[in-house]
C-alpha cells in the first residue's frame, strides 16, 4: 500500500530513486511521483498511472539532483490521477512530503487548516500532514525536524513519512508510525524505504525504524529520536537480500517464476529444521516457547487473504497431530469482536509481507489480553516478527507477483514444521511415525517438481476456463482451504468470478448455479474423503457441469467421469495442499494471461496491506 523511496548523497538520485519505485510498485501503481533538488534547482513530477509512465514524463525534463523523494501510490483517500499523485507541498510550496498510510483525523485537522486560511490541491490525506507542519515550523520558528516532530504527535493514524525542503535540499526527515520505513547507510550517502528492494543494489547495512521514530538524514549526519524526543542509539544491520531475487530471469512474470520457485523455497524453509536422523523437528523461534506449546489449551490462528487459508491448513495439521483445539480466524474480524482470550492461549499470526494492519492490530489485542504471539512470517525484520514472543520464518525470498504463491507453500511447510514440533513435545505422536512423516515431507520437493512438469497440460485447460465468467472450486478436509485458494487466486488475477467451497455445501446452495456453462474444479485425490467427492463430481456432472478434477496420478475411475484430470503424485493427505495448490496457480496464472491481464500487478490490488 503505497511505496517510498528516498536518497540523499553525493550521487544522481533519480535512477536510484526511479528503480526503486519500480521495485515497489507490488505495493501500489496507481500514481507516481518524484520531487528532486540541487543546490538552485527543484522539480517535482507526478503523473497517474504505473512509474513508466512518470519516467516517460520525466524524460526530457531536467532531472538533476543528489536528493529526491519517490512515492507510487495504492489510492486510499482520493481518486488516482496526477494532482493525487505524492509527492504534496505545503501551501507555500517549500515542504514535500510523502506518506504511506492512513491520517484518521485528517478532516478535523483539515477543516482547522482551512479555517485558517490553507489552500488545498488535492483530495488526499497526506496534504493534509504537510499544511500543518508548515503552519508548525512558521509559528514556533523552528527546524523542519522538530515542525515535523510536534506535527505528528497531533495527528493519529499510521504514517511512513519522508520530507524533503526546498530552501534546504541537503537533508531529508524520515518518520514511521504503523507502515514500515527503513534507512539504507551507504558511504556518505542514505537511502529511505518501504522495504529492501529498492536499496539492495546500494548498499549493504540498514535501519529498521519502530514506531513512533523519525529520522534527520544528512550526507554527514544520522539522527533518529522518538517523537517524545529522546535520541535513539543507531541499530544497524546487515542487508541480506540478493539482486537476483528481485530479478525476473527468463519468466515472463514474477508469479510464474515464484510458482516456478517453490520446490526450491519448499526445501530452504526445511533445511535444518528436519533431522531424519535422529528424527526430530527443531524451530530455533520456538525453542524459548515449548512450555506453553506443551501446555496449551487453544490455539488461534489470525491472518488474511492467502495466509489465512494456510491458517485453515495449519488447523488441520495441528489438531491432527498436536491434538490441541484450533481457532482460526480473519485477523479483520478478531480485532473488532471482543474476544474471548487470556494468558493460556496461544495466538500465531500469519504474514507473508509482516506489516498487514489489520494482523497487526489483531496481535496487540491478543498481546493486550496477556496470549503469547507466535509468528510465522516472510519478510525478516517486519513489524510482525517484532511484535511477537516467537517467529518462524518462511525464507521465501522476496514475492514480487501481487498474488500470493510461493509464500503460501512455504507457510503450509512452516505450519506442517510447528504441528509437528508441537505434537513431539506434547507426546502425541510416536517417534516412528514422526521419522515417517519427516521422511515423506523429505520427499515432497520432487513431487512438486513433477507436478510443474504438468505446466502444459494446464495451459491447455486454462484455455478453456478463460471464456468462462464464473468458476467454482470444491475440496473436502484438508482439501477444502486448497479449493478456497484456488479461487481466490483465479479471482483476484483474471478477474472470473470464483467461489471456494466444502465439496459437501455444494448441494446446500451453489449447486443452483451448476450448468454447462460452470466450470467446478474439484480436489479429488485418494484420501478419506475420495468416495465422497466422487458422488458430488457425479451431481456436478448429472446437471451437465464441466468438471476439472485434481486426481492422483494413475486414477481410472476420474479419467472416465471428469472433463479433464490433472494428476498429481499420491502423498500423505496431510502434505496434499503442497502439490494440489501448485495446478490451481498455474490455472489462474494461465487463464489470466490469455485473458490479458496484468498479472503480477492486478487492478485495484496492494501487496502490501498496510491500511484498514
Ligand atoms: C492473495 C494475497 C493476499 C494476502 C493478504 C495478507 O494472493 O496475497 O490475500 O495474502 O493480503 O497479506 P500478508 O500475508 O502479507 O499479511
Amino acid at each position: 500500500m503505497c511505496g517510498i523511496v528516498g536518497y540523499i548523497g553525493e550521487r544522481n538520485a533519480w535512477p536510484i530513486v526511479i528503480n526503486g519505485l519500480k521495485r515497489l510498485e507490488y505495493r501500489g501503481y496507481d500514481s507516481s511521483g518524484i520531487a528532486i533538488a540541487d543546490t538552485g534547482t527543484f522539480n517535482v513530477y507526478k503523473k497517474m498511472g504505473n512509474v513508466a509512465c512518470l519516467e516517460n514524463f520525466a524524460k526530457d525534463k531536467n532531472k538533476d539532483g543528489t536528493a529526491a523523494i519517490g512515492h507510487t501510490r495504492w489510492a486510499t483517500h482520493g481518486e488516482p490521477s496526477d494532482h493525487n499523485a505524492h509527492p504534496h507541498s505545503s501551501g507555500d510550496g517549500r515542504f514535500y512530503i510523502i506518506h504511506n498510510g492512513i491520517i484518521e483525523n485528517y478532516l478535523a485537522l483539515k477543516s482547522e487548516l482551512v479555517r485558517r486560511g490553507h489552500i488545498f490541491k488535492s483530495d488526499t490525506d497526506s496534504e493534509v500532514l504537510v499544511h500543518l507542519i508548515e503552519e508548525i515550523q512558521q509559528i514556533e520558528q523552528t527546524d523542519l525536524l522538530e515542525a515535523t516532530r510536534l506535527a505528528l504527535n497531533s495527528v493519529t493514524g499510521s504514517f511512513a513519512i519522508v520530507l524533503l525542503d526546498r530552501l534546504d535540499p541537503s537533508q531529508l526527515i524520515a518518520a514511521r508510525r504503523g507502515s514500515p520505513l527503513l534507512i539504507g547507510v551507504g558511504d556518505r550517502e542514505y537511502f529511505v524505504a518501504s522495504d529492501c528492494s529498492p536499496i539492495a543494489e546500494h548498499c549493504n547495512k540498514v535501519i529498521y525504524l519502530r514506531d513512533n521514530e523519525l529520522a534527520l538524514l544528512k550526507q554527514e549526519e544520522l539522527i533518529i529520536k522518538r517523537l517524545d524526543n529522546v535520541i535513539q542509539p543507531l541499530q544497524m544491520h546487515d542487508l541480506e537480500l540478493k539482486l537476483e531475487e528481485l530479478e525476473k530471469g527468463n519468466f515472463e512474470h514474477y508469479m510464474l517464476k515464484e510458482i516456478f520457485e517453490q520446490p526450491r523455497i519448499v526445501k530452504d524453509c526445511m533445511r535444518g529444521r528436519i533431522d531424519l536422523k535422529v528424527g526430530q523437528i527443531s524451530l530455533e523461534g520456538l525453542k524459548n516457547h515449548t512450555k506453553q506449546l506443551k501446555a496449551a489449551k487453544r490455539i488461534l490462528i489470525v491472518g488474511c487473504g492467502t495466509s489465512w487459508h494456510a491458517g485453515l491448513i495449519g488447523e488441520y495439521l495441528i489438531e491432527e497431530y498436536a491434538r490441541v483445539p484450533v481457532e482460526v480466524e480473519y485477523a479483520s474480524e478478531f480485532r473488532y469482536r471482543n474476544p474471548v482470550i487470556g494468558e493460556d492461549d496461544i495466538v500465531i499470526a500469519i504474514s507473508q509481507s509482516g506489516e498487514t494492519a489489520d494482523t497487526i492490530a489483531a496481535i496487540n489485542l491478543a498481546k493486550l489480553n496477556g496470549a503469547t504471539i507466535l509468528s510465522v512470517c516472510n519478510v525478516v525484520g517486519s513489524s510482525i516478527p517484532r511484535l511477537s514472543d516467537g517467529v518462524v520464518y518462511t525464507h521465501a525470498g522476496p514475492e514480487i507477483g501481487v498474488a500470493s504463491t510461493k509464500a503460501f507453500t512455504a507457510q503450509v511447510t512452516v505450519l506442517t514444521l510447528m504441528a509437528l514440533f508441537m505434537a513431539q513435545n506434547r507426546g502425541t505422536i510416536t517417534s516412528s511415525q514422526l521419522i515417517e512423516l519427516q521422511t515423506e515431507l523429505s520427499t515432497i520437493t520432487s513431487k512438486m517438481q513433477t507436478v510443474l512438469d504438468v505446466n502444459k497440460a494446464v495451459k491447455e485447460i486454462a484455455k478453456r476456463i478463460s471464456a468462462f465468467g464464473n468458476c467454482l472450486f470444491l475440496g473436502r478436509g484438508i482439501g477444502f482451504p486448497v479449493a478456497l485458494e484456488g479461487a481466490l487466486k483465479l479471482k483476484e488475477i483474471s478477474y472470473i468470478h470464483a467461489e471456494g467451497y466444502p465439496a459437501a455445501e455444494m448441494k446446500h446452495g451453489p449447486i443452483a448455479l451448476i450448468d454447462a456453462n460452470m466450470p467446478v474444479i474439484f480436489i479429488a485425490t485418494k484420501g478419506p474423503s475420495y468416495d465422497k467427492v466422487i458422488s458430488n463430481i457425479q451431481e456436478v456432472k448429472a446437471r451437465k457441469g464441466n468438471v476439472i478434477a485434481i486426481a492422483t496420478e494413475g486414477d481410472k475411475i476420474l479419467k472416465e467421469i471428469a472433463d479433464e484430470v490433472i494428476e498429481i503424485p499420491a502423498v500423505n493427505e496431510c502434505f496434499l495442499p503442497l502439490l494440489a495448490v501448485i495446478p490451481l496457480q498455474l490455472l489462474s496464472y494461465y487463464a489470466a494471461v490469455m485473458r490479458g491481464c496484468n498479472v503480477d500487478q492486478p487492478r485495484n490490488l496492494a501487496k502490501s496491506v498496510t491500511v484498514e
